[in-house]
């Protein structure tokens, strides 16, 4: 080992080893060194100087970056020293939007501190021009994360971030841009904060001199349950019990996150349940996720998977009298085959003929309903004594973008749930178990945030998808505009259409909400089609119901310009239910023959939009942008081919298509039901349940039949408008 290296500080006598700091060496003998930009351990840049110090040379030295050099004499404290400071730190807060957010919330900005310690005035110096880096959409404020909030005027670029993501974390994503005053941190360089590859480890954030990346915290959000301390989330293991389910955040940053404060407690709790109690339930909004972290638990769809089906009665023409009845048996007129299991926001989807299955210690749920706020898709119990980990969505996107929990999940997900997932799918069904071997280390896994685009109209394909979780939305570009094709949710897929014809994508598709999707490359894709025959025969069949469904929307959607019909908002519409009011004489005739139609409760309101002499009716329009199909959290909303709406049998009965149809058009239709008595075991007890229904424009009565309100009206007054806006060019002459 080499000698040690002797010197003064402050008269003081030293004995480092070589290569020791001034700032080192002053701290080992009790002697703080102001600074801004150095924060141990990492690596000294000495960008700020604030911490100069006098060792005998013609100007002062940057006390963290000099090395103690043998027989040096160091001052670190005096009236030229003191200036300096202060001078540097004036034309820091120059620039430094104070009192910065930090200062304002916990008074702890370390670049005012410093401030007030060395008496530096504000307002010395002007402020340079606006920051203004050659990036593309930069904003001085980006509030694009879950977790941190950027405020590039309170950022003094003292590269702690830069290096608490690189040094420390080995994440590498955040650099720096620009020149001068211009000088700004960046993401991936250049992204918004939220969609760069940031884990939130939470490294820059606690690394953060000043209020420039802050917590953004929970507001007053809370659950009830016995709170989490940081320490105790950061203790989880595995369920094999190898390592931290939380490897790689920052303990300070999930503690600050938490909150010593008090602010977040109940962010983050543990449950403790007896068996048979029950953790939420079907249709329930809800805002959380649960983790198990021991014991087990049953989920399961209690609402009875039946449809409200309307029986015809025996007077064919004016009342055509209809019971709703709830049946079990198939749609005659369904035109896809339904698969064989209900997806629900789980590990697991439900199997149709039996809806149950049971989760265990290291399961995460309620993923769906805590990133997106959609309703339980369903019933969960605890099986055993069970200790579940609830957590707010904040904590949950800390836990999702940590590296070890995210491939805690990952491996979880190609080992347990890549087969349920794809033979879920009916035209997946027929893949084979080795194939799926072949698959399993080979998909990727990826997060995509709320508008992010997945694959763009236009672009040559190199990849197929599988949704996991949220909504896609499907749309097309043409000369009238954007046509919505469809929302593909959970059990759905997309990108087989130009993998299939070898041309470039034929729509873009974008996550609604948050999106979790499996993307399977071009080779496996090709492979399995190659193995598979039936597979290829499938998704050819499928490709070309799509393609040939997208060629009807876009003929209905072109060439237009009846403004009126944009501000009344019909322009959505490709089928509507008119009534002439000339003709009319508000008899009621058609809402009657729709209420006896569905049990009592009409699904056609005489009241609307008006659009020349004819009152636009409350009825399912099958909309260009069919907005009900969003958010259903069992997927048992969907299009038929014809395109109007269509509610399957294992809706759950939560509401959220009737709220999102922005028409009033889908119904909540009330029911008796017997089931289980839980309190009471081997008993049976009367509940209500309800179900969506969906204007059917009676499809039921026959391919042929009119509607039964249009059928019912004595004056011809109700009419049923295939194309609205031909119909309204003919008789209007618009
Ligand atoms: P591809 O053309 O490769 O990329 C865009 C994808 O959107 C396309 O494959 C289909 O998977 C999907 N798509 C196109 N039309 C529809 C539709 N009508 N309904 C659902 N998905 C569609």
């Amino acid at each position: 080992m080499s000698a040690l290296v002797e010197a003064t500080i402050d008269g003081q006598a030293v004995r480092v080893a070589p290569g020791t700091t001034i700032f080192d060496a002053a701290r080992g003998i009790g002697i703080t060194i102001p600074t801004v930009c150095h924060l141990p351990p990492q690596d000294p840049v000495g960008v700020c100087r604030v911490c100069v110090v006098d060792v005998g040379e013609r100007v002062l030295a940057a006390a963290c970056a000099r090395p103690v050099a043998a027989g040096m004499k160091v001052v670190t404290a005096n009236e030229k020293i003191a200036t300096v400071r202060r001078t540097l730190i004036e034309l820091l807060m120059a620039d430094h939007d104070a009192p910065c957010a930090r200062q304002k919330e916990s008074g702890d900005c370390e670049l005012e501190l410093r401030a007030q310690e060395l008496g530096a005035r504000r307002g010395r110096y002007d402020a340079g021009p606006q920051k203004r880096p050659p990036i593309a959409g930069w904003r001085p404020a980006d509030d694009s994360h879950p977790n941190i909030a950027v405020d590039h005027a309170a950022c003094i670029v003292c590269d702690r971030c830069v290096r608490a993501c690189t040094e420390v974390a080995h994440n590498f994503v955040i650099g720096r841009a620009g020149k001068g005053n211009a000088t700004v941190i960046t993401f991936d360089a250049g992204r918004p904060m939220g969609e760069s590859t940031c884990v939130s480890c939470g490294e820059c954030l606690v690394s953060c001199p000043t209020g420039a990346l802050m917590n953004k915290g929970f507001g007053e959000a809370r659950i009830p349950g016995t709170p989490v301390a940081a320490e105790a989330l950061l203790a989880i293991r595995g369920p094999e019990g190898d390592r931290p389910l939380l490897d790689g955040i920052s303990p300070k940053f999930l503690a600050k996150t938490l909150g010593p404060i008090g602010r977040n407690d109940g962010a983050v709790v543990e449950r403790r349940f007896r068996p048979g109690e029950v953790i939420c339930r079907e249709g329930d909004f809800g805002s959380t996720a649960f983790y198990v972290a021991q014991g087990k638990v049953e989920v399961a769809i209690t609402t009875p998977l039946s449809r409200v089906r309307n029986e015809p009665g025996s007077l064919r023409r004016l009342a055509l009298r209809m019971k709703s009845l709830l049946v079990s048996e198939p749609e005659p007129d369904r035109d896809v085959t339904p698969g064989t299991t209900i997806p629900i926001d789980a590990p697991v989807d439900l199997a149709r003929a039996h809806p149950v299955a049971t989760l265990g210690a290291g399961d995460l749920f309620g993923e769906m309903t805590c990133l997106n706020f959609y309703p339980r898709s369903a019933t969960v119990r605890a099986v055993e004594h069970t200790t579940l980990i609830e957590m707010l969505r904040p904590v949950l996107q800390i836990l999702l973008r940590s590296k070890g929990f995210r491939s805690y999940l990952d491996a979880s997900y190609r080992a347990r749930a890549l087969e349920t997932h794809l033979r879920s799918i009916p035209v997946f069904a027929g893949v084979s178990d080795d194939f799926i071997e072949h698959l399993r280390p080979r998909v990727d896994l990826l997060h995509v945030a709320p508008g992010e685009i997945i694959c763009r109209q236009g672009e040559p394909a190199d990849s197929f998808f599988l949704v996991r979780l949220g909504f896609v939305k499907v749309a097309q570009q043409f000369a009238g505009g954007e046509v919505v094709l469809g929302y593909q949710g959970r059990g759905s897929f997309f990108g087989e259409i130009a993998l299939l014809t070898g041309e470039p994508r034929t729509a873009t598709c974008s996550a609604v909400d948050h999106v979790e999707v499996v993307r399977i490359g071009a080779d496996d894709f090709h492979l399995m089609l190659e193995r598979f025959p039936g597979v290829a025969v499938g998704l050819e069949a499928e490709a070309a119901r799509r393609r040939e469904r997208d060629r009807a929307q876009r003929a209905l959607s072109s060439a237009v310009d009846v403004e009126e019909f944009l501000t009344q908002g019909l322009m959505e519409a490709q089928s509507l239910l008119l009534l002439d009011l000339d003709r009319c004489t508000r008899c009621d005739l058609c809402v009657q023959a729709c209420a006896s139609a569905h049990d009592g409760v009409t699904r056609l309101v005489r009241e609307g939009l008006r659009y020349d002499k004819y009152l636009v009716a409350t009825s399912c329009r099958q909309c260009r942008d069919p907005l009900c199909m969003v958010g259903c959290p069992v997927g048992s909303i969907r299009r038929r081919e014809t395109l109007e709406i269509q509610i399957e049998d294992w809706c759950i009965g939560c509401g959220v298509c009737a709220e999102n149809c922005p028409y009033g058009n889908i119904n909540m239709h009330t029911f008796e039901v017997t089931v289980d008595d839980r309190e009471q075991p081997g008993r049976k007890k009367a509940a209500v349940r309800q179900k969506a229904t969906a204007c059917d424009l009676c499809k039921n009565l026959g391919p042929d039949q009119e509607p039964s309100c249009v059928v019912a009206c004595p004056h011809g007054a109700a009419i049923r408008v295939a194309n609205p806006r031909d119909f309204f060019a003919q008789r209007l002459g618009r």
